[in-house]
């Protein structure tokens, strides 16, 4: 079954982890999609990947922290596939440092990323959902927006900041029918979490989830899927933990 048949869907970091297997499993439900990551290499191999199974991909070169570079790649995939339906706001950083240690540029590129990259992609493209009358934008957070991160305050922040940010967008955009959420995945198995701690941290992160492992990438695309979906039609502003039951509230 295509639940996104023919819907054009953004990916943003996408050329690897999480937004990687996003837009493979969007186009798996028949999503074309545009594959934005800061690393062209990467945008240009997943591009080939989503077209070797029989979907259609664009590669956008993009860094979202920059207000230019997000305005061309949407506008580059207006001219490619004349509509837009679906953004997903995935990509991030987690680089670490002590508040004490923090210079203010670590932050500033760490919300820039996070938490205005999420800003300027959404109102990239709410000029063109306003118009139509519908489109999807859904945002990943991070279980650390609840629980805090040691030596990581600025990605806590700027994780925390993309739900109120959700919420506020989905107030504004709820007349015209537009629907804003966001996942919140638990530790899930890319080059992020390793960058910080070792394999050997993992593990034993992993046998205090009480679904017994950590999460995989694939883990997030039917809850992607879901919200992208028509059958998500009449939920807006929630926030979906995909965590295996790491945190319960
Ligand atoms: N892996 C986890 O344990 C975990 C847990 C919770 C939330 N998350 C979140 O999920 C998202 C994806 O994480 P991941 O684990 O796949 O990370 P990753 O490091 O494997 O991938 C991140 C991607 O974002 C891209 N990127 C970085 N800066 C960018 C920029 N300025 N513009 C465009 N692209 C940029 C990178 O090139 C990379 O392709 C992130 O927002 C992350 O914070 C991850």
């Amino acid at each position: 079954m295509e639940r996104l048949k023919n819907r054009i869907a953004i990916v943003t970091g996408a050329g690897q982890g999480i937004g990687r297997t996003l837009a493979l499993g969007l186009a798996r439900e028949g999503a074309k999609v545009v594959v934005a990551d800061i690393n062209e290499e990467n945008a240009a191999s997943v591009k080939s990947r989503v077209e070797a199974s029989g979907g259609t991909a664009f590669a956008a070169s993009t860094d979202v922290s920059n207000e230019d570079s997000v305005q061309t790649m949407v506008d580059e995939s207006l001219r490619e596939f004349g509509k837009l339906d679906i953004l997903i706001n995935n990509a991030g950083i987690f680089p670490v440092s002590s508040v004490e240690e923090m210079k203010e540029e670590d932050w500033d590129r760490v919300i820039g990323t996070n938490l205005i990259g999420a800003f300027l992609c959404s109102r990239a493209v709410s000029g063109t959902f306003l118009q139509q009358g519908s489109g999807r934008i859904i945002s990943i957070t991070s279980g650390r927006a609840f629980q805090g991160a040691k030596n990581a305050a600025h990605y806590a922040s700027s994780k925390a900041g993309i739900i109120g940010f959700s919420k506020s967008l989905a107030l504004e955009l709820a007349p015209r029918q537009i629907t804003v959420n966001v996942i919140c995945p638990g530790i899930t198995d890319t080059a992020q979490p390793r960058g910080h701690q070792s394999e050997e941290q993992i593990y034993s992160q992993a046998q205090k989830i009480p679904l017994g492992r950590i999460g995989q990438p694939e883990d997030l695309v039917g809850t992607a899927v879901f919200l992208a979906s028509d059958a998500a039609d009449f939920i807006t502003g929630q926030t979906v933990i995909v965590n295996g039951g790491s945190i319960m509230w």
